[in-house]
């Protein structure tokens, strides 16, 4: 006989032994700390994962903005809702399969390349630019103004360990190797720890890939991508930082994908409430260990309140050591690791006016590449300057596209800067060759619209072994270890999924236990109820 009811499949294991559970008992009860990549994965995947396996899970997403995302965010230049540009991360690639499912699933657009972004790159050293190129030309031309430049075998090579490192971090998704209960078990199991533990200037150099390219090419991406040089950065962040290959963004911002998964996987989500304190309480009827969560509004912090659910699983997903949350007694059974983070002073700004040549030495007739990267100058070491940024001082400036000023009605420029400190008005005179008043956008400014941010950006990714792994306490799970292996929007997405299927599997597990016991198999019990 086939029978329909809808009733939780723990409730009905329960029910078939005899035991009175009230059903509530049955719900799996679950805290989400921090709605980013990491926290909106792990709901969409609760949800899907517990839909699919017949159990029910009951998500309270909690984030101490008003805003889902987190370092997925967009600006609007001249504070027009019309005109978009991200600020945290903007791009991801072909292979990031979470964020391409979700973009398919959600029917969200990719962006369309800005026809105003400036085509010609040019790698600045400080003193001078160590290599251009324009990418409207055509491709046979770029390719043979590297071999020219740097020769045959170090693009190549590079091009190669990119693709095998990529390959191998990819078993990540599938079983055996999903999901994961420790990421130090996995990246040894996968030999990525050759990659992680030495510096991407000592991998580059073992797999023969030319100094001369890696100083330039490959330093510039991982100074533009991670704010570090090759020398302070391990080879797996060196490697991800080259896998550039067909890059994707979201119209509109990349924040969207992690808004629908929140938002469509039903999860009851407060914004503005901020997690202050987790403390372990003495366990249900069921003799589970639970937990109470306290919190406060995220905008105007006052006296905790305890949430009134006890929760059986707290996802911790967002850097341990930023949280202001502190644990009780028995909270973490692991301790959580204090990473140092980059941090780095992201600027957007609108100009009608172009980089001055004289800036960058160059004749007042020439023009400026309109994205400049950088790379250390010949007498610079891997640590001089603020943070390492050398000579050159920051680690990017570019011309993301146009945007319209409303009081002109002109096209004017938007420009996006990476650097270690703040950006000071003498800085931004010289780099436009006309006074930047010090509220910068005042009369006569050549800057219309100016907004600086800084970000705990990621990790310091220095070469590692060990990582911290995402089971801290019994039932309580922490998404951010992910960072110090690989720190984007795909990987700790990749880390709430991980976690969403621990926590499924093992409710599963639950109920496997229970049956055994019983001695029924699941369809008799299904006829018992029937
Ligand atoms: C400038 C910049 C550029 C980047 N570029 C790229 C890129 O091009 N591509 C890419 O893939 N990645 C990029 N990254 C990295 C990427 O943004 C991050 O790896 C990823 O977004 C982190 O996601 P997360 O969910 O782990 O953390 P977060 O995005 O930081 O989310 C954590 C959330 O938790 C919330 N929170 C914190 N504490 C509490 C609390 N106590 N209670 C409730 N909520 C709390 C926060 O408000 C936040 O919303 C970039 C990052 C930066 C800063
Ligand atoms: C689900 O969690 C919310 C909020 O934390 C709580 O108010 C609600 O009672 C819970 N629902 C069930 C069915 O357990």
């Amino acid at each position: 006989m086939k029978v329909n009811i809808r009733l939780p499949a723990v409730a009905i294991t329960l029910l078939g032994l005899g035991l009175t559970q009230t059903t509530d008992e049955s719900i799996r009860q679950i805290a989400i700390i921090g709605a980013g990549a990491a926290g909106s994965s792990a709901a969409h995947f609760l949800q899907k994962f517990a839909t699919e396996a017949g159990v029910h899970v009951n998500v309270t997403l909690f984030e101490k903005t008003d805003r889902i995302g987190g370092r997925t965010r967009t600006i609007n230049p001249f504070d027009d809702p019309a005109q978009r540009v991200e600020q945290g991360a903007s791009i991801f690639v072909q292979a990031n399969s979470i964020l391409n499912d979700a973009m398919s699933e959600f029917e969200l657009a990719p962006r369309v390349p800005d026809d105003d972004a400036d085509p010609v790159m040019g790698i600045w050293d400080g003193d001078r630019f160590a290599f251009t190129l324009d990418q409207s030309a055509p491709s046979w031309w770029n390719t043979l103004k590297i071999v020219w430049q740097y020769g045959v075998t170090a693009p190549q090579r590079a091009q190669q360990l990119t693709t095998a490192t990529i390959t191998k971090f990819l078993n990540l998704y599938e079983p055996p190797f999903f999901p994961f209960p420790s990421l130090t078990q996995r990246v040894q199991e996968l030999e990525l720890v050759e990659v992680t533990g030495v510096t991407g200037e000592e991998y580059l150099d073992a797999n023969n890939v030319g100094a001369h390219y890696s100083h330039d090419l490959i330093q510039a991406s991982t100074r533009v991508n991670y704010a570090s040089n090759l020398a302070n950065l391990h080879g797996l962040t060196t490697m991800v930082s080259l896998a550039a290959e067909g890059a994707i963004a979201v119209e509109g911002g990349n924040w969207q994908i992690f808004h629908e998964m929140a938002q469509r996987s039903g999860v009851l989500i407060a914004l503005d409430t901020a997690v202050v304190g987790i403390e372990k309480t003495s366990g249900g009827a069921s003799g589970r260990t639970q937990y109470t969560v306290q919190t406060t509004p995220g905008s105007t912090p006052g006296d905790p309140t305890t949430h009134p659910t006890t929760f059986d699983n707290i996802i911790m997903a967002n850097p341990y050591q930023f949280s202001g949350i502190s644990v009780g007694d028995g909270v973490l059974e692991t301790p959580i690791e204090q990473i140092t983070y980059v941090q780095l002073h992201v600027t957007i700004f609108t100009s009608p006016s172009r980089f001055s040549p004289l800036f960058f030495d160059l004749p007042e007739s020439e023009k400026v590449p309109g994205m400049v990267l950088t790379t250390l100058a010949h007498d610079d070491t891997p640590t001089s300057g603020a943070d390492g940024a050398g000579k050159a001082g920051f680690f990017s400036l570019s011309i993301l596209g146009k945007a319209t000023n409303p009081q002109t009605q002109q096209k004017e420029y938007v420009y996006k800067i990476f650097s270690p400190e703040v950006v000071t008005p003498e800085f931004l005179s010289r780099l436009l060759g006309s006074t930047v008043p010090s509220d910068f956008t005042g009369a006569d400014s050549p800057i219309t619209w100016y907004t600086p941010h800084v970000f705990n950006s990621y990790p310091k990714a220095t070469p590692r072994v060990t990582f911290q792994d995402p089971i801290v306490g019994s039932g309580v799970y922490y998404t951010s270890g992910m960072e110090s292996f690989i720190s984007t929007m795909e990987t700790n997405a990749l880390m709430g999924k991980n976690v969403a299927r621990l926590i499924v599997d093992e409710m599963m597990q639950g109920i496997a236990t229970v049956k055994s016991r019983d001695g029924l198999a699941w369809e008799d019990k299904q006829a018992i109820l029937g």
